[in-house]
């Protein structure tokens, strides 16, 4: 990344006239006071804001911070989330407006308008309750981005399951290990889906993952696949059921439960610094109400836009601004389900003229890699209907930013840089489009809402530091699902309790922008997924032949970072390094993902270690990176990094 505070370049991107003139939020001036009256009266601003939205009881209080940080929003009031993603709209006599604009890999679409995707959730709720699901039981997620992924996660908030969505390119180890955290009662998966023209039988992924988990009572299976017979698969009799079957025989209207705005929505869960995945928490009332407005004001979505978020549902940007901001404002939206450059690298554009897409969101690492296909693919297509931008999941590098501006954007399109966490709920730091100069790099200003500062370790503000959130906000996570005192340590220790730790270094510049510049915690962004080095690290040793292994991040041209293994094989280990190297990538595909493959793996015969036994990881990312080497002098045995650097250079 660039550094803001010495870069000569100032280059400040304003909103034209016309977007401006026509924006929810139309100029600096109206974000500063948006911004400062949130802050003035955070109980009033988000009481407004949730007043816009349907409660079968209005709350007592917006929010209760009597036992920090266990807060709570919106406490007393009753909703249920879908019924403000869905009837609310149709008995606004929206119902025939469009929903979902939805296209499989090989060619295949589907339409779904606001009325027919409630009928849809009901009837899918309907399956569940059949199967014995209900209020608070947990249900497991494994799909590709079919509709059907979108009205699983309505169903279960309709009926007030709490759903946990796996990303579909997670191996049967980590399904596993989510379904036992989440004592999940259902997995809902499909007998297979397409990526790259391949077939992925994700139905045989379940089945390898729940073999043996005792709490797992059903699984429902949704048929994809496009011919008469379904992808091949297997069938465990009592537990298995086919979706069709099963939707043929109940009704298109379920009630929708009536919830407390802090029952539990969903659990999501993403990677810290140690091997276990935390369940994150979120709750109906204040997710719903943060997710609401952080759609409206950071897309200045408008009734007539087509949006496009590109994300998959299995992570958090999906949840948030593909099922739950975007129907919560009754969006039309593309849902798409394969890869970018199938059958080729013109796959988007071709989507985005199609529908005229008017609203696209992407991630940094996609960026990069349509920039590397070259601009013959998005010139061939009519992006003219864009009118916005945004992007999300890592520091975007300014090369990449100007190139989204100028090709994408055709020059005319503010750029949304959205920083934000599967632990935040929603958009925390981010320009609203019409009101806040784009830098390239740069989040730039925080939400209405959001108290976000640069502070040093004793919580003075400082131009360089960490990145802290100062009061809390209503998407915020209540909790890591079975593991409070984790919870508290992760995000609430750094400054006494009083202030929320993201993991992110930061910069402030002379204008009050923030440049995010990335994790302080051991966790890298892979193409924008978070992956715990302790996580690739437990998969390494596991290897009969390692002893030892030290993973870092390594800053990598198309996904941002990638990992680096540094490995020591046991002494008298049978075997040869590029057979070890084979073996440890299987394993990283079967216990994690194939996504979390490192780039290299390094043997060496010890790690930099101090006298007492740290691995100095820092020595290693000078090595990686090609710096001078730091201080080596605390090592037990100096001559090791040189070593190191050999082998590292080696593999290069
Ligand atoms: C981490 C959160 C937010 C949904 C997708 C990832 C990094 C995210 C930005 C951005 C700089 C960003 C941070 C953050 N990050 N967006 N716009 N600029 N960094 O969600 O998996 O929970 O990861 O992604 O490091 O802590 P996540």
């Amino acid at each position: 990344m660039s550094d803001p505070l010495t870069s000569p370049e100032a280059r400040l991107f304003h909103p034209s006239n016309e977007f401006a003139a026509a924006a929810h939020v139309g100029s600096l001036d109206a974000y500063h006071k948006l911004h400062q009256r949130s802050l003035d009266d955070p109980e009033g601003f988000w009481g407004e804001v949730a007043a816009e939205l349907t409660w079968s009881k209005p709350w007592d209080r917006v929010l209760n911070a009597d036992n920090a940080p266990f807060f709570k929003w919106f406490e007393g009031g009753r909703t249920n989330i879908t019924v403000n993603c869905l009837d609310r709209h149709i008995e606004a006599g929206q119902g025939d407006k469009t929903a979902i604009l939805w296209e499989g890999e090989p060619g295949d679409t589907r339409e779904l308008t606001y009325a027919e995707l409630l009928q849809e959730v009901c009837r899918f709720a309907n399956v569940l309750k059949g199967l014995g699901v209900g209020k608070g039981d947990s249900v497991a997620i494994y799909l590709p981005m079919i509709p059907e992924l979108a009205v699983a996660v309505l169903a279960c908030a309709r009926i007030g399951a709490v759903h946990s969505v796996i990303f579909a390119g997670f191996s049967a180890e980590s399904v596993r290990d989510r379904v036992l955290d989440a004592s999940s009662k259902c997995v809902i998966t499909a007998d297979g889906s397409w990526r790259r023209g391949k077939e992925l039988l994700l139905k045989n992924i379940v089945d390898d993952g729940v073999e043996g988990c005792d709490c797992v009572e059903q699984v429902l299976v949704i048929q994809r696949h496009l011919a008469k017979e379904p992808f091949a698969h297997n069938w465990t009799k009592g537990r298995d059921h086919w979706f069709h079957e099963e939707v043929a025989r109940v009704s298109d209207e379920c009630p929708a439960e009536d919830m407390d705005a802090e029952d539990m929505l969903f659990l999501l869960y993403t990677s810290g610094s140690t091997g276990k995945p935390k369940g994150i928490m979120h709750t109906v009332g204040g997710y719903m109400v943060y997710t609401y407005l952080t759609t409206k004001l950071t897309f200045d979505l408008k009734p007539n836009d087509v949006y496009w978020c590109t994300a998959d549902i299995g992570w958090i940007t999906g949840h948030s601004y593909i099922v739950y901001g975007p129907m919560a404002n009754a969006a039309t939206q593309v849902m798409y389900e394969g890869a970018p450059n199938f059958p080729d690298e013109a796959r988007f554009w071709d989507i985005v003229e199609k529908y005229h897409v008017s609203i696209f969101y992407t991630a940094p690492t996609a960026i990069r890699a349509f920039m590397k296909w070259g601009d013959a693919f998005p010139q061939k297509h009519d992006l003219s209907s864009l009118r916005l931008l945004g992007t999300v999941g890592e520091p975007i590098n300014p090369e990449a930013w100007m190139w989204y501006h100028r090709v994408i954007g055709g020059e005319r399109c503010p750029i949304v840089d959205t920083w934000w966490q599967t632990e935040t709920g929603g958009h925390m730091i981010t320009s609203l489009p019409g009101a806040v100069p784009a830098k390239p790099g740069s989040a730039t200003l925080p939400f209405p809402g959001v108290d976000a500062a640069v502070i040093d370790e004793s919580g003075e503000e400082v131009e360089r530091g960490l990145l802290a959130i100062r009061k809390p906000w209503p998407g915020m996570l209540r909790g890591i699902w079975g593991d409070e005192e984790r919870f508290v340590n992760t995000y609430w220790c750094k400054w006494g309790g009083k202030y929320y730790f993201p993991g992110d270094g930061a910069i402030r510049d002379e204008d009050g922008y923030i440049w995010v510049t990335g994790r302080v915690d051991d966790v890298v962004n892979v193409s924008g997924h978070r992956i715990g080095t302790a996580e690739l690290e437990s998969v390494c040793v596991a290897h009969p032949a390692v002893a030892e292994s030290a993973v870092i991040g390594v800053p990598h041209e198309i996904k941002g970072q990638g990992l680096v293994a540094f490995v020591i094989i046991r002494t008298g280990a049978e075997g040869e390094e590029s057979s070890w190297r084979t073996e440890l990538m299987a394993m990283v595909d079967e216990k994690i993902g194939k996504f979390a493959r490192p780039e290299k793996i390094v043997f060496s015969v010890d790690l930099p270690k101090t006298r007492s036994g740290k691995i100095m990881r820092r020595l290693l990312r000078d090595i990686a990176e090609d710096r001078p080497l730091g201080n080596v002098t605390t090592l037990a045995d100096p001559s090791i990094v040189e070593q190191i650097k050999v082998k590292y250079q080696e593999r290069a």
